[in-house]
């Protein structure tokens, strides 16, 4: 007790930090701090802990420092500078017990340097490259005094439909699980207090990609078999990887929301998986537990939120509002607030806060003169890890790599897109920053240049469609008309293209299409485009499609008429370049597909780990009585895994170390993998497991393991990949993790689809 008094009295007096002064036992001891120091609040400094509110240009900024003082707010998010963010941690330094703010934002694939869209990075299949995006992110955040993010985002997705499938890493459990713990090592570093590192908060906890239709904030109805499966182990790779936080989604699970579900937060989160972090809640998601229908007014939602587990109500007062006369009805027990403040006061523990409040400001002098300074800027790496992150859907007549020496025409509302390049969620990244595909081909072409731009096309015609995707932006309109009419700009662009060797048109959606709130019933490329693309084709020159989108696009009529596409989803800061060096050839793209392409929306789901079914269609058979859609060919039009190259490989000489393998065993599976072309390239050897027969039914294969790997041309090596009982086990319909004995297949191939196999037992 003696010792707490003199931390406050300590506190008092102290410069800076709570802990300036006391001894250095206090501090090294994380759960003695934290209960020493919450034995010194108030129920008001607690409730205020556990308020997270979002900065607006608008608000005021006097207002909200008295209420930081007043000890009233635990944390922002969305004031991203250092001259921001220093006032608010001085007024939390005036508050009784100092306790510092933390300052977060939401840093999903970039902070100042823009990198590829999640969904984009996966393609890269590249964890280097990956973890340098994430690594970078945090080091630009933490330089702009944030402390934490609400990344990475790792619902699982397979319904195109749902706009918020760009911010994630696709279909596949083991691709995106593999990711999940590459980003939280890269944003939090080799430790959490470091002046470089930001704290990981994973999201959206949990099952949020598995929307009902993929509709965004729908409900999501799903057998616990299939989560614990396919949608949870991406979220609790992350937490194993230490992941300080987690952001609980804002749809509802089997019938009870995400924000009010004992059993997600407590039973699985913090019961089962061991999570002793600091679970937030999503915007606004306590007060919509009303509109949900499951608490009839602001009381009760908060309620039913502390209950169950959300420390830290993000963008509402309610905490602050209901807390202090639920714990005195008896409704909610002091230990509910407790456990929510210990939860939020050990996480700025484990950012360093307590040790130096500063520990991301710094001093005021150190501040960079200017915010945007293109050397704040990491472009060469933006640049490789976005050419990384393309995918070579077609090449037609090796129409790719395009020859500097060409007459080029460029064409299509993307081009000269700047906003769109960086893709949705791009947080201080400026658009004014990013070099478009216009600039990045006449950059590399330089003194040669002989590239024509005709814009071609409006991102869509539907007035409506553009009136929605401007409506959120106040400062200026994200989607701007040309106003001439549709055939003018077509006809513009046809004759361009008469006179040039080859066409290149940039196309597919604005960043606003694929984000938050932006679901689609239709992935066409929106009609407009679709009609100069027709046009560009009946010009009869080579045509190159360059897409730019967050989602797979159905494409199968472009798919014909394009002579090659190259998927470049929203690659970033430095997309323009990164798509022209894949485009003349000076990055030999490499990237593989993380998400199946649907031939039409109504295939969806797509998703290539399915489960086997009493009757499959069997490619070149009758369909009749068989699982199917009569009225279209079965399968996606580009399946999971699949990319092509400049170069060609092949795989031979497939092989296991034996036909068995026991419980304590290991097989190796070998394959070699050759380039049989004439450049140097690389490819992802990916390997796929079938477990033939078990106790339920199990699905026609899962992604186990890849390598990427570089290959000059004519160069041959011999892949091994492990294969051990850990890589066989799964969840039964009584959630029992195990592997059951029985045959096995193993397949490896460049794609999901096209693979060769060998089998063996497990004893
Ligand atoms: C999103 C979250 C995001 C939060 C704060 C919400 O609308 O669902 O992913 O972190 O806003 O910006």
């Amino acid at each position: 007790m003696k010792k707490l008094c003199l931390l406050g009295l300590t506190i008092g007096l102290a410069s800076h930090s709570v802990l300036a002064d006391t001894k250095p036992a206090a501090i090294e001891n994380k759960d003695a701090f934290v209960s020493n120091l919450m034995k010194q609040m108030t129920l008001d400094e607690k409730i205020g802990q556990l308020r997270l509110i979002s900065i607006g240009p608008e608000m005021p900024r006097e207002l909200i420092r008295q209420e930081i003082a007043a000890g009233k707010i635990g944390g922002t998010f969305n004031s991203i500078t250092r001259p921001e963010n220093r006032p608010m941690q001085d007024a939390a330094m005036r508050s009784r017990l100092k306790i510092p703010m933390f300052f977060a934002y939401d840093v999903i694939h970039g902070h100042r340097t823009i990198f590829p869209i999640p969904l984009a990075l996966a393609s890269s299949w590249d964890m280097d490259a990956i973890g340098l995006s994430g690594r970078i992110a945090a080091k630009e955040a933490a330089a702009d005094s944030l402390d934490i993010t609400f990344a990475p985002m790792v619902d699982i997705s397979r319904d195109a439909r749902w706009g918020r499938t760009s911010e994630g890493f696709g279909e596949d459990t083991y691709l995106v699980s593999r990711i999940a713990q590459v980003m939280v090592k890269a944003y939090q570093g080799t430790g959490l207090i470091g002046a470089e590192n930001i704290m990981a908060s994973v999201k959206h906890f949990a099952l949020y990609g598995a929307v009902e239709g993929g509709r965004d904030y729908n409900i999501v109805d799903m057998s616990p078999a299939k989560m614990y499966q396919d949608y949870l182990p991406p979220y609790r790779a992350a937490i194993d990887a230490g992941a300080g936080g987690v952001m609980v989604a804002l749809n509802s699970i089997n019938g009870v929301p995400a924000t009010a579900n004992t059993w997600l937060m407590k039973d699985l989160l913090r019961k089962e998986w061991g999570f002793k972090g600091l679970a937030v809640s999503d915007h606004g998601a306590i007060f919509e537990l009303i509109n949900h229908g499951v608490a009839h007014d602001g009381r009760e939602a908060a309620k039913l939120a502390i209950k169950a587990g959300i420390a830290m109500s993000m963008n509402d007062k309610l905490y602050a509002t209901e807390l202090p006369s639920l714990l005195k009805s008896g409704e909610i027990q002091q230990s509910d607030i407790d456990s929510a403040v210990r939860e939020v006061l050990g996480a700025k523990y484990d950012m360093g806060l307590f040790k130096d409040p500063y520990l991301r400001i710094g001093k005021a002098e150190d501040d960079p003169a200017d915010t945007y300074a293109e050397s704040r800027l990491h472009r060469a790496e933006a640049r490789d890890v976005a050419r990384r992150s393309m995918v070579l859907l077609k090449n037609h007549n090796e129409t790719l790599p395009l020859k500097k020496t060409a007459k080029i025409v460029l064409v299509g509302p993307l081009a000269k897109a700047p906003i769109d390049m960086m893709g949705s969620w791009a947080a201080a990244g400026r658009p004014a920053q990013s070099v478009t595909l216009f600039d990045g081909m006449t950059r590399a072409l330089g003194d040669q240049a002989s590239l024509t731009y005709a814009r071609g096309a409006n991102i869509t015609s539907d007035k409506k469609v553009v009136d929605y995707l401007n409506f959120l932006n106040f400062d200026a309109p994200e989607v701007v008309d040309d106003p001439r009419s549709a055939q003018v700009m077509i006809d513009e662009a046809v004759k361009a293209a008469q006179q040039a060797d080859v066409i290149v048109a940039a196309v597919g959606e604005s960043r606003g299409m694929s984000h938050e709130s932006s679901s689609r019933t239709d992935l066409n490329i929106p009609s407009n485009q679709r009609d100069l693309i027709k046009a560009l084709k009946a010009t009869g020159k080579p045509l190159v499609l360059v897409l730019m989108n967050g989602r797979p696009l159905t494409i199968l009529e472009e798919n014909e008429q394009a002579d090659a596409i190259l998927e470049t989803w929203f690659s970033g800061t430095e997309g323009g370049n990164a798509i022209a060096d894949v485009l003349f050839g000076d990055y030999n793209p490499s990237g593989k597909l993380p998400i199946s392409f649907p031939r039409s929306v109504g295939q969806i789901p797509t998703y290539y780990n399915h489960l086997t079914i009493g009757r499959p269609f069997t490619p070149g058979k009758p369909g009749n009585y068989t699982s199917q859609y009569f009225d279209d060919t079965t399968g996606p039009l580009y399946p999971f895994g699949y990319g092509l190259s400049y170069t060609r490989f092949s795989l031979a000489d497939m092989a296991l170390s034996s036909t068995t393998l026991n419980k304590t065993g290991k097989i190796d599976a070998r394959v070699t993998v050759k380039n049989t072309g004439k450049r140097d390239g690389e490819t992802v050897v990916q390997l796929y497991l079938q477990d033939v027969t078990g106790s339920m039914i199990r699905p026609i294969k899962e992604l186990k393991n890849f390598q990427k790997v570089m290959l000059t041309a004519g160069e041959q090596k011999v892949i091994h990949f492990n294969i051990e009982e850990n890589d066989l086990k799964f969840y039964n319909n009584q959630l029992k993790y195990a592997a059951e004995p029985g045959t096995f297949n193993v397949q490896i191939g460049l794609d999901s689809a096209d693979v060769t196999q060998q089998s063996f037992e497990l004893l």
